[in-house]
């Protein structure tokens, strides 16, 4: 097997980005607290960790999947790490090599249409008894087993499912319903699904747009899915040469589009705001005047090396800049119009909520607060009350950064801060590594409990929490 040689000068195979080559089975020690009786479930993360030496440059975004996970039973704790081992991992597993390039490079037509490599590297959903890895660019929905992380194939509901999946499916907790989306950079060019809660497609729209457009997240609220069309997309001459580019029009207004999820005929209502670029929404709702409101991070400059950036140190993955902010928008739909307010000017990204308020107002979000450094770090978690417009910071330990903090309600709690903020927490020159519980209603405490991992835990994406009751539920099915 060729290791992967850290010695290359990607940012993102260094340090913390390294990837593990060990899968890892162990009980976690308490450092610091305790683990709180009523903590009761798996916390689990997706990131990437490239198994063999990248064909080529490499981007953070081409690793393979790998799923580290702490599950928490009867007052223990017990971290496993597994890669998601899909039909791309399987093909170069036994090739004994990286096979495909990375999106740094041109795609490998020869490999058409799988001209990049599906790793499910990027996000968990839970969903209907099942975890599910998912890729950003859109790929199949791996079936994960719990506890022990092992992939166990493609979800396909069934053989309803007849696009692909890209990250950020949601779950509506009223109707069970799972909204999710299909992008690429060929027509159709977006497709708009929705799965019931039986676990089966119901409708699967393909939503017209003017050309190839990035997309990474969806919206809803009960009435509508946001669908986005920014002004960030691929160089459709650089398609024609078989090349993927991506080009930020600072000419073009970005379209925020509603699409009814009452009526599936009814045309799409598109409100034009400034361009920009957004990676994570946090959530939407209709508040009581009937307006629409969407919460996320958005980013103004998502191009490294655009030459009307601001001078100013930003993480960058590859040509990607990160550096969003808290942003409100309000759809008035009576007058076709949309305004938006920024509401915050810390960067801040990957923010996560009590996932059972998706579509319905919220009052706390958790956001993970960047470091200013060329790489994606985070140095704190704040939370978001939006009802007061206030932030209250927890700040990781100076040198060591945290990951995506999940929030795991507490069983019978219905408030949204009632419950913990968990993720791991590492130093960055030792690669030390911990999980840290907090108590969301109290973000300046200390911890409720470190734990020490004993194995180190590379920087990673998305994380989910599987509540142990749904947990037995779904094993006992
Ligand atoms: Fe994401």
């Amino acid at each position: 097997m060729t290791a992967v040689d850290t010695t290359r000068t990607s940012r993102y195979l260094l340090g913390n980005y390294a990837p593990v080559q060990e899968e890892t089975t162990v009980g976690l020690a308490v450092l610091a607290g305790e683990i709180p009786a009523d903590l009761d479930g798996i916390f689990a993360r997706n990131g990437s960790n490239p198994r063999f030496a990248p064909r080529g440059r490499y981007h953070w975004f081409d690793g393979d999947g790998m799923i580290h996970a702490v599950h928490f039973e009867a007052g223990a704790a017990t971290y496993r790490n597994r890669y998601v081992r899909t039909a791309s991992f399987y093909e170069e597993e036994a090739a004994g090599e990286s096979l495909w390039t990375g999106i740094m490079e041109p795609p490998d037509l020869s490999r058409f249409p799988q001209v990049f490599k599906d790793s499910g590297n990027t996000d968990l959903c839970w969903f209907n008894g099942d975890l599910l890895a998912l890729w950003w660019l859109g790929g199949d929905a791996y079936k994960i087993s719990l506890p022990d992380l092992e992939t166990q194939g493609i979800q396909t509901f069934g053989n309803t499912l007849e696009t692909h999946m890209a990250a950020h499916p949601k779950v509506d907790s009223l109707t069970g319903e799972l909204l999710y989306i299909d992008f690429d950079p060929m027509p159709p060019y977006l497709t708009l699904g929705s799965i019931s809660p039986a676990g089966a497609v119901t409708s699967s729209r393909v939503i017209e747009l003017e050309g190839p457009r990035l997309q990474h997240d969806i919206a809803f609220t009960q009435d509508w899915v946001i669908v986005f069309d920014f002004s960030f997309m691929w160089s459709r001459s650089a398609l024609r040469e078989g090349r993927t580019e991506l080009e930020f029009a600072r000419d073009k207004p970005t379209r925020f589009g509603l699409v009814s999820r009452r009526d599936p005929n009814a045309a799409v209502r598109w409100f034009e705001t400034e361009p920009c670029f957004m990676y994570h929404v946090i959530n939407a709702w209709q508040d009581a005047a009937g307006n629409v409101r969407l919460l996320g991070c958005r980013t103004d400059d998502p191009l490294a090396d655009d030459p009307t950036n601001p001078d100013r140190i930003a993480p960058t993955l590859g040509k990607l800049r990160l550096e969003p902010q808290l942003v409100e928008w309000t759809f008035d739909l009576g007058a076709g119009a949309l305004r938006s307010e920024q509401l915050w000017d810390v960067v801040n990204e990957f923010p996560r909520m009590d996932d059972r308020r998706f579509g319905q107002q919220h009052r706390y979000s958790y956001t993970q607060r960047a470091a200013a450094a060329e790489t994606l770090l985070f140095d704190g978690v704040v939370r978001h009350d939006y009802v007061m417009n206030t932030f209250e910071a927890h700040d990781w330990p100076q040198g060591w950064y945290g990951g995506e903090t999940v929030f795991s309600p507490r069983p019978g709690g219905t408030s949204d801060d009632d419950g913990y903020l968990i993720t791991f927490v590492v130093e960055e020159a030792t690669g030390r590594s911990e999980l840290h519980v907090l108590d969301a209603a109290r973000m300046s405490d200390e911890p409720v409990c470190r734990l020490a991992i004993p194995v180190r835990v590379p920087t990673g994406y998305h994380s989910t929490w599987i509540p142990g009751d749904e947990l037995r539920s779904a094993s006992r099915t």
